[in-house]
């Protein structure tokens, strides 16, 4: 029975230990992050040269808590016209006419305990450059903002909000008390 009991106690000893180990340890952040893709596919010249609204590709932005990759076959709306000559244009209509799905590679991902609504954010105002960056002139995507906590919290807070979407909650009559742009309890964020 006390061999038990001092494996629990243990156990809750490690566990207490873990915790305030890690809140010691500075956070680690994938800012900068940008894995090669399997087709490279442009940005600057989709979103950019050639004016492809994100909705187009990113359609469930506004609606849901993530947003889409497009499917090949969106890509093939144009591309069953446009440049079929290209070799990299060739591999997206293998893969269209495969039915196989292009792997892309995830760049923004947060811990599993983490709650992100975008379409929250997008209804507010937030431009998806406040916190992607200006992803219309990048040829390759990186991880632009740092996705911490803290960074999470400074807009909330409304320190580091940009000006139209404080303006926007002010209409709103400051909902979340006065100073705040969005709630700062734990549960906001964490399940
Ligand atoms: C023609 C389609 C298309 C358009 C238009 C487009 N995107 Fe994308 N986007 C993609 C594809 C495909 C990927 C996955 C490959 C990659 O990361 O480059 C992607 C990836 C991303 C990612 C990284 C996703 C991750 O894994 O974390 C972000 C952020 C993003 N797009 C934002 C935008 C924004 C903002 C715009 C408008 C300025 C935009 N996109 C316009 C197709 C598009
Ligand atoms: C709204 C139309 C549209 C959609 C949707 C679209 N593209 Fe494009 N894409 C273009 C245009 C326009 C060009 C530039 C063609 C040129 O340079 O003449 C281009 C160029 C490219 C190129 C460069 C080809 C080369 O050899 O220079 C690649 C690769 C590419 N697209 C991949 C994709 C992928 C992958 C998707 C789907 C995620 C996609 N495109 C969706 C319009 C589109
Ligand atoms: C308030 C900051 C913020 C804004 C505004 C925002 N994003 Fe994101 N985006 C994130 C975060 C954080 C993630 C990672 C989400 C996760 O891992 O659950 C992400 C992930 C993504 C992804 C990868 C798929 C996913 O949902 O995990 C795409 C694509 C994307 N964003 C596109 C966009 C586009 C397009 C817009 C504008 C219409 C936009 N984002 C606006 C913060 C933002
Ligand atoms: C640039 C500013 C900005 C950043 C960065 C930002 N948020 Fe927000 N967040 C807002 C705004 C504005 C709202 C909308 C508040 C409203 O509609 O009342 C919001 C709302 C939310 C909500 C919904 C709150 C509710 O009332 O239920 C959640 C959850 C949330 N954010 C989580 C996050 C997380 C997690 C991150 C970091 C990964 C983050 N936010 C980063 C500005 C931001
Ligand atoms: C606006 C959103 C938001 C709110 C509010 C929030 N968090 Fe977080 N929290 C995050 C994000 C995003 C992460 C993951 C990134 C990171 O670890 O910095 C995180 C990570 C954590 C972690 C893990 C840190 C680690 O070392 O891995 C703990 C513990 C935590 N939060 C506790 C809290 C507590 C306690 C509160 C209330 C006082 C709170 N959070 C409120 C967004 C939020």
């Amino acid at each position: 029975m006390s061999k038990v009991l001092s494996l629990v106690v243990g156990g809750v000893v490690l566990v207490v230990v873990g915790v305030s180990v890690a809140s010691v340890l500075p956070r680690t952040s994938n800012q900068g992050y940008s894995p090669t893709q399997p087709i490279p596919f442009s940005h600057k010249l989709h979103a950019g040269t050639n004016k492809v609204p994100c909705q187009y590709c990113h359609s469930d932005v506004e609606k849901s808590r993530h947003a889409s990759i497009p499917s090949t076959a969106v890509c093939m709306n144009c591309h069953k016209l446009v440049k079929t000559d290209s070799p990299l244009i060739k591999q997206v209509a293998a893969a269209w006419a495969e039915n196989r799905a292009i792997e892309w590679v995830r760049i923004h991902e947060l811990p599993d305990f983490v709650y992100f609504p975008h379409k929250r954010h997008v209804a507010a105002g937030v431009s998806c450059q406040t916190c992607h960056g200006e992803i219309q002139t990048m040829d390759k995507v990186y991880q632009f903002g740092a996705l911490t906590m803290g960074w999470c919290m400074e807009c909330h807070k409304g320190r580091s909000t940009p000006s139209n979407v404080l303006e926007f909650m002010e209409a709103k009559g400051h909902p979340n008390g006065e100073g705040l742009v969005a709630p700062i309890q734990c549960q906001t964020c964490h399940y």
